[in-house]
């Protein structure tokens, strides 16, 4: 691991495995913006419909699948994508971070976990059949690099289904959780991006009014005027993506 890298994932853990960050989470182990379109009572409903989108579109309703959750925080993504497959499905967890990977095995003892970056997978060539990555796309070290992993481990067949994230160019969220290759990205410059890596976009939706700006907006509710007024001019578009061979 670079230095550049293991710094990351210590500024990362800090924040994600704050007691406080916790809380707001209602100690759930998600840690997402939540999909809010169909007025959930808490945050943990709206990280849990967020998930279900991304599970709705991965269709996973076919007996013994094999599906990796990238960038799978503390696990609860993890176990409602489990929850949701065919009893022979193998399901899997991956975190760069050692930290919320041993957090997400506490939570959840019975699913499989493992340290992993999303930008070298450890699985064999033409194994996987569903690649689902929660809102977690943005800060591989490249997003390119991911996306020739992901077509290289996908079966004939596989897909990944993704959300993610085009920041505005003076965002101060590109400081450290954004690497710089992934910055500019245009929304129409997505699909050529996964062209390049072999891959189709089969569908991509912007949905940052029910996402991250229904996010800012509960961040008020819960007294965060200025956090949530410095993130809401950070993202440009909140896209959910399918993404095929
Ligand atoms: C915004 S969180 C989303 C967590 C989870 N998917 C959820 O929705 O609750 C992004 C996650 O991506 C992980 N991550 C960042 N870079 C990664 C990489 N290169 N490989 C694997 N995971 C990574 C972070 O550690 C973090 O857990």
């Amino acid at each position: 691991m670079t230095d550049e890298t293991q710094t990351f994932v210590e500024r990362y853990d800090q924040i994600i495995l704050d007691s406080t960050i916790r809380s707001q989470y209602r100690d759930s182990g998600f840690y997402n913006v939540g999909d809010w379109s169909s007025s959930p009572a808490s945050i943990e409903a709206a990280c849990s419909d967020l998930v279900r989108k991304h599970i709705r579109q991965a269709d996973v309703n076919s007996p013994d699948l094999v599906v990796v959750d990238v960038g799978c925080g503390l696990g609860d993504t993890t176990a409602l994508i489990a929850a949701s497959c065919h009893q022979g499905s193998r399901v899997v967890g991956i975190n760069i971070s050692d930290a919320q990977v041993a957090e997400a095995k506490r939570r959840h003892p019975d699913l499989a976990f493992q340290v992993m970056d999303a930008t070298n997978l450890m699985f064999e060539d033409a194994s996987v059949d569903r690649i689902i990555a929660v809102e977690s796309m943005f800060h591989f070290n490249t997003r390119a690099a991911f996306l020739t992993e992901a077509r290289r481990v996908l079966k004939t067949g596989g897909r990944l289904v993704t959300t993610d994230m085009l920041f505005r160019q003076d965002s101060p969220a590109l400081e450290w959780w954004v690497p710089a290759a992934n910055r500019g990205l245009r929304l129409d410059d997505y699909p050529s991006a996964c062209r390049q890596a072999g891959l189709v976009v089969e569908s991509i939706d912007d949905i940052t009014a029910t996402t991250w700006t229904a996010f800012c907006a509960h961040l008020r509710t819960i007294g965060h005027m200025v956090a949530a007024d410095r993130f809401e001019m950070c993202v440009e578009h909140y896209v959910i993506i399918t993404i095929i061979l």
